[in-house]
């Protein structure tokens, strides 16, 4: 199923049907192009359920039965993240059009064979960074665009909550599941959109650490996810991480990830950006700049979306040609790599140069 092979309706089957399977599910029952078809789920159960609540004629539980079969055109991965890689290549050979949770992987060379194999094929592949799409990105990219914040030379990104590991126990807290903690679950959100808002991925040199200050304790507990928990399973991964990030133009980048930490807010998911004329920060988008009586913080009213809010609708867009793809598999596996530098960066003690 080729680009250039343009169709009116799209076959989906959603692989992984747990916390995030189900707004796949509910979000391309917003696309009257789209229709979901089958459901792959290791967990018969939650299979089931999903189907009823979604009305999707067909489970099973080996997501390949289901890139064997013609009459599937799109996929979209949601399971645990040590299965992306394999899943999505596995897809992408079958020639499949593919969209995939963040983390893109757990090994940036497991990402990079994913864009190859996507170029190959000559299929649409997209790794759903949602915080891309929501309204408040948007807006913010268009003031950027406009040029009110001048030339952008820094930026301070985080995801902190205070009390929201997804489950101590559950895969989200094992490396051999997870190949990470919060870094890669949320950081990955709070990094897509600092760069994405900066218009720039590529990055030369990363300085990170990691911490493991409340899971390993059984604290800061968080309620997220759908599958099983293993109340045995060994906490071994970061539940806060810190990163300062040169980008190949010289500008910088602060992220901050945590699951768990002793902080003033609950859960925030913000981004500040620097420029020479002025500064923005989200959500909500504010403005802020020097005036000649002061300073002013002005809160900008949501402009009009590049794109369709939601990724899944966006995705058909793309297939009819009705938009083009918002996420570029090349700029994911940029995140990747930082993502990955941060890990090394934390283990050696020592600043990762990217090359
Ligand atoms: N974009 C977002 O905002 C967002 C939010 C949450 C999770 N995620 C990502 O989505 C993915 C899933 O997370 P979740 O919260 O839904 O986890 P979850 O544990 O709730 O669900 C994962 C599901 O995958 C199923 N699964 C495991 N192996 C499978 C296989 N081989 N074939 C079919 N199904 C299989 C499990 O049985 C489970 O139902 C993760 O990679 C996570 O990082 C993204």
């Amino acid at each position: 199923m080729k680009l250039n092979r343009r169709k009116k309706n799209y076959r989906v089957a959603v692989i992984g049907t747990g916390a995030i399977g189900a707004d796949h599910l509910a979000s391309f029952k917003l696309h009257p192009a789209a229709q979901v078809v089958a459901i792959a789920e290791v967990s018969a159960e939650r299979g089931r359920e999903a189907a009823e609540r979604f009305g999707v004629p067909e489970v099973v539980t080996d997501y390949r039965r289901l890139l064997a079969r013609d009459d599937i055109d799109v996929v979209s991965i949601a399971v645990p993240n040590y299965l992306h890689a394999k899943v999505a290549l596995d897809a992408l050979r079958a020639g499949k059009h593919v969209m995939l949770e963040k983390p893109m992987a757990t090994r940036a060379a497991d990402a990079a064979k994913l864009v190859a194999e996507a170029k190959k094929q000559g299929v649409l592949f997209m790794v759903g960074q949602n915080f891309r799409f929501n309204p408040d990105t948007q807006t913010a990219r268009r003031v950027i665009e406009r040029g009110d914040l001048g030339e952008i030379y820094h930026a301070k990104t985080s995801w902190s909550r205070r009390a929201g590991i997804p489950r101590i126990g559950s895969w989200f807290t094992q490396k051999r599941f997870a190949g990470g903690g919060c870094t890669y679950d949320i950081g990955v959100h709070a990094l897509d959109r600092c760069l994405y808002l900066m218009g720039e991925f590529d990055a030369v040199a990363v300085s990170g650490q990691t911490f493991a200050k409340f899971g390993p304790r059984g604290l800061g507990n968080g309620g997220w996810g759908k599958s099983e928990v293993n109340p045995d399973a060994r906490f071994d991964v970061d539940d806060l991480s810190v990163a300062l990030i040169k980008l190949k133009s010289g500008r910088t980048v602060l992220l901050e990830a945590s699951w768990a930490a002793h902080g003033p807010n609950a859960d925030v998911n913000a981004t500040q950006l620097f420029g020479t004329e002025a500064g923005l920060s989200l959500p909500p988008v504010q403005i802020f700049k020097q005036t000649k009586g002061g300073y002013s913080v002005e809160t900008v009213d949501p402009l009009p979306p590049l794109v369709n809010t939601n990724r899944m609708v966006h995705f058909i867009d793309c297939l009819l040609g009705k938009a083009k793809p918002f996420v570029d598999p090349k700029e994911s596996l940029a995140v990747q790599r930082i993502l990955d530098a941060i890990y090394l960066s934390a283990a050696s003690g020592r600043e990762v140069r990217i090359s």
